[in-house]
């Protein structure tokens, strides 16, 4: 007996991420994995199909997943992938449920196990499945990569027998994951650095990673580890406060994110106006609408002197070590529930009942879960009705 896994080709435009790397697969085939992969599926990270050994490659998807007992992809599949899927397989992806409607009745109405990546509760134990920390901190590292080629000018210190220059002074808003990886890349790159955020338990984060705290004397800590929305009158206290940190920065990179909410506005039009000439923001949250008024999701504009950068899908940027995290994370994942080559899944383990979407036709009730609800309530909102897992 074998479970049969099948990973999936990426379609959606711009993502180069594979759920299977090389490094992944005597793993999963020594959890009793029979292993099959879309042709072409790792094209994007240069990994040919040469380079799994030990996998069947097949070219048609529908094909692929028609006898899998385990689905795995990064992006939610297209419909027609489910309709493929045999009754009660299960499925490991991120989803966004509260996007994704019809794809959440499709799920439920063949009966798939689906487990979304993005749910995975916040848990020490499981700090190894989550794909949400594992890509962050690329995303992290990446915006200041990305707004150092932007700059007209060095992060270091640098001294020569004309002078010397710099350093620059970084100001990162928003430190979680990939707030604090920002701050950690831009000291190690010996620029000046400054964080930000609106959970006072990040000042001591911050100055370990050699950075000053920018005090506002807001504390908006939520559920859950996560941020809470800031009243107009705490928006107006930490604009003023702000206001300076921003205007002698040569790079902002923003990170800020409420689960289930728009992303926060943290520099408005006006504070844009008043920075330094060819200054340079990064701003991460483009997905969520963006932390800068100014920001164009997708899109790097120049406002005045100052450019605005705000890329969608950082990951996939680095899709080669994106790739071989959300692999690994996906893997642990399965060695939960897979154990001599059959899958088992223990409805009694926080982690698989708290990131389970869908199973047997119903969606998952989080509800008698106040912790992962706190954190991913907003993410699992589907518009169907909602049930206890069996
Ligand atoms: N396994 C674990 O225990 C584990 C793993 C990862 C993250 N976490 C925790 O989860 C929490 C969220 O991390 P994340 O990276 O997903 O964060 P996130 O992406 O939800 O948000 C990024 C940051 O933006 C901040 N923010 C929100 N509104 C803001 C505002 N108006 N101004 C400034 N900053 C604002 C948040 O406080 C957060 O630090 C953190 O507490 C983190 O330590 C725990």
């Amino acid at each position: 007996m074998y479970v049969n896994i099948a990973v999936l080709k990426e379609t959606q435009p711009h993502e180069r991420r594979v759920s299977l790397v090389p490094s992944v697969v005597a793993k999963l085939i020594k959890l009793g994995g029979k292993l099959h992969m879309q042709s072409g599926a790792g094209e994007a990270v240069k990994l040919a199909d040469a380079a799994f050994e030990d996998v069947a490659f097949i070219a048609d998807r529908n094909a692929l997943v028609a006898d899998a007992d385990v689905v795995l992809a990064v992006q939610p599949p297209a419909l027609d992938v489910i309709d493929a899927m045999k009754e009660g397989a299960i499925l490991i992806s991120f989803i966004y449920a509260g996007h994704q409607p019809a794809l959440v009745k499709r799920l439920i109405e063949k009966k798939i196990t689906c487990f979304a990546m993005e749910t995975i509760p916040r848990v020490s134990r499981a700090q190894s499945m989550d794909a949400l920390s594992s890509q962050s901190a690329l995303a992290g590292y990446y915006a200041v990569q990305l707004g150092a080629t932007h700059l007209r000018r060095v992060l270091p210190k640098i001294t020569t027998a004309a002078g010397a220059i710099g350093p620059a002074k970084v100001l990162v808003m928003g430190l979680g994951v990939a707030g604090l990886e920002a701050l950690a890349t831009a000291h190690r790159l010996g620029a000046v650095t400054e964080g930000y955020d609106v959970r006072p338990e990040t000042q001591e984060q911050a100055l370990s990673l050699g950075a000053t705290f920018v005090e506002t004397g807001v504390d908006a800590s939520g559920k859950g580890g996560y941020a809470r929305a800031l009243t107009a009158e705490e928006k107006a206290k930490v604009a003023a406060a702000l206001t300076e940190h921003i205007q002698q920065s040569d790079l902002i990179i923003t990170t800020a994110a409420i689960p289930g909410r728009p992303s926060p506005k943290l520099i408005s039009k006006a504070q844009v106006q008043g920075m330094k000439a060819g200054a340079v923001i990064v701003d991460l949250s483009a997905e969520g609408g963006g932390n800068v008024e100014d920001t164009v999701p997708g899109q790097t504009v120049e406002v005045g002197q100052v450019t605005i950068v705000a890329p969608l899908n950082v990951p996939s940027l680095l899709g080669e070590d994106a790739s071989e995290l959300y692999a690994k994370n996906q893997y642990n994942l399965l060695a939960l529930m897979m154990k001599d080559n059959i899958i088992e899944i223990d409805w009694a383990d926080e982690i698989l009942a708290g990131t389970v979407l869908t199973h047997a036709g119903k969606l998952a009730d989080h509800s008698a879960k106040p912790e992962a609800d706190a954190k991913s309530g907003s993410r699992h909102a589907a518009a169907t009705p909602t049930a206890k897992v069996a």
